[in-house]
């Protein structure tokens, strides 16, 4: 689907668009209906305007494409003036544009990677949405962004949906080659050998039990002046995840290929950063691994030595992310960030505590906890703070070696905050550090109107937090 713009009111565009009419009138609640003259029209009710918060303003725009596909319209066009909404207007003419751009694209997502029957082959497609009357700079600059952010929101979205057998480590840095192709990142790929060297003992005995080799993503960015130091994102990139010899039970293994939304998530607000040419100097980093079955895997009770030196025993082999993520952390130290980010679907815990609503975040800063729920508003992925607070430390002491990567009591209370806990030993100090479990969004729910499978979040949150640095 390509979205347009024209100078043109919307009751003079060309005969073959299907005019969009919102109004208050619930009555009107969708439904096409044909002029004398055979144009097409497309009513929908959207209730209150002054009740359009930009939490529904996303749905409601999302709710378009829905509907336009229900009814096969083909060519859709579109007035939305920015005055009908009062409570969008502090947010600006290019917020407005870019969310619109932004959600229309992610709601016409559809993951089709392995079916054999493309949909909308015999069904007719939506192949165009316009906006009428003119578009202000501002608003024109806000459509443009919103593009880019949702291609690369959507790329995400295919790297996570394809399967295990078909993204290994191996498969996930060439998926980042892929998608970084035409931008000025630059990519290094640590294989093995290289992670021996750098002593990443944590993140490859996560990988152990296969011979899908482990591999360090390191894409870099940089937009800024050379001397900035630069915002660094770490993502988890298990490939697959059975739980390792402590494995998974059966129904709670089989979307476990999407562990890697994390990394994919970081390649994805890669491109954005890049295709936006941000004044920023900014560095992703995916740990990438498969956290197998087999006789060569981690067992649980083996003690690895982490890239920081620390100690790790390993009481459980499902609690791999952290191990993964430790090193990363470590790792981001070297590139002299002035901010550090992680994003994981760390703990399934987390969506028992936030349900599938938001992001769960931690961080020791303040500041960077308000910034972080303040751009989720701004961005549609929304967060809510958990607390990594000193007393957390405790339960994470290992009798044999300095740290254990669960609570050495089994305790199952906290297990989010646990997560966190655990990978503050590996955040480099004195800088800003936020980790984003984003398990509860790992897939989307039927309220979301998306695609059932991964969302492609956070990748707007992440690209916003680089603007706004
Ligand atoms: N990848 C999982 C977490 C997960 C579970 C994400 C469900 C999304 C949906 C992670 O590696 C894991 O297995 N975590 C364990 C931690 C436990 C062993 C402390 C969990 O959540 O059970
Ligand atoms: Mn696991
Ligand atoms: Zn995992």
């Amino acid at each position: 689907m390509r979205l347009t713009s024209t100078e043109k009111d919307i009751s003079k565009v060309a005969k073959k668009y299907c005019r969009l009419v919102v109004s208050e009138d619930p009555a009107s609640n969708h439904r096409l209906v044909e002029a004398a003259d055979g144009t097409l029209s497309y009513k929908m009710g959207v209730g209150k305007y002054k009740d359009v918060t930009p939490r529904k303003f996303r749905l409601l725009v999302r709710s378009i494409v829905r509907a336009a596909k229900a009814h096969q319209v083909e060519y859709l066009a579109v007035q939305l003036s920015n005055s009908l909404f009062p409570q969008l207007q502090e947010y600006g003419e290019r917020w407005v544009l870019r969310t619109i751009a932004e959600n229309l694209l992610l709601a016409n997502y559809e993951f089709t990677k392995y079916k054999t029957k493309k949909t909308g082959k015999q069904a007719k497609e939506l192949k165009e949405i316009c906006f009428c009357n003119g578009l202000n700079k501002e608003a024109k600059r806000g459509f443009v962004e919103g593009q880019v952010v949702a291609a690369a929101a959507n790329t995400t979205r295919d790297i996570a949906n394809t399967s295990g057998a078909d993204m290994s480590p191996r498969q996930l840095a060439a998926a980042a080659k892929k998608t970084l192709k035409a931008t000025s990142v630059k990519i290094k790929v640590h294989n093995e050998a290289e992670l021996k060297k750098l002593k990443a003992n944590l993140l490859l005995a996560v990988g152990q039990g296969t011979k899908e080799p482990t591999q360090l993503i390191t894409m870099s960015y940089m937009g800024g002046k050379k001397a900035e130091r630069p915002l660094v994102l770490v993502g988890k990139g298990i490939t697959y995840d059975t739980g390792g010899l402590n494995v998974k039970p059966s129904g709670a293994m089989h979307d476990m290929h999407l562990d890697m939304s994390g990394g994919a998530a970081v390649i994805g607000a890669m491109q954005a950063i890049a295709k936006l040419k941000l004044k920023k100097n900014v560095i992703g980093i995916v740990a990438a691994a498969e956290n197998a079955v087999s006789a060569e895997a981690m067992r649980a009770g083996d003690i690895f030595t982490a890239m920081n030196g620390k100690t790790v025993e390993v009481l459980h082999t499902d609690a791999e992310g952290r191990l993964a993520l430790a090193d990363a952390l470590t790792y981001s130290e070297r590139f002299n960030p002035k901010m550090i980010i992680d994003v994981a679907t760390l703990t399934g815990a987390s969506l028992v505590a936030l349900g599938q609503q938001a992001h769960a975040i931690m961080t020791p800063d303040e500041e960077l906890q308000r910034l972080l729920i303040d751009l989720g508003e701004e961005s549609g992925d929304y967060t809510w703070p958990l607390p990594v607070w000193e007393e957390y430390q405790k339960p994470l002491k290992s009798t044999r070696a300095d740290l254990a990567n669960i609570a050495t009591n089994f305790s199952r209370f906290g297990g989010t905050i646990e997560g966190g806990a655990f990978l503050q030993n590996f955040a480099p100090k004195n800088v800003p550090w936020a980790h984003i479990d984003m398990a509860p969004r790992m897939e989307a729910t039927a309220e979301d109107k998306l695609a059932k499978g991964a969302t492609g979040e956070p990748v707007r949150l992440l690209v916003t937090l680089a603007e706004a640095l």
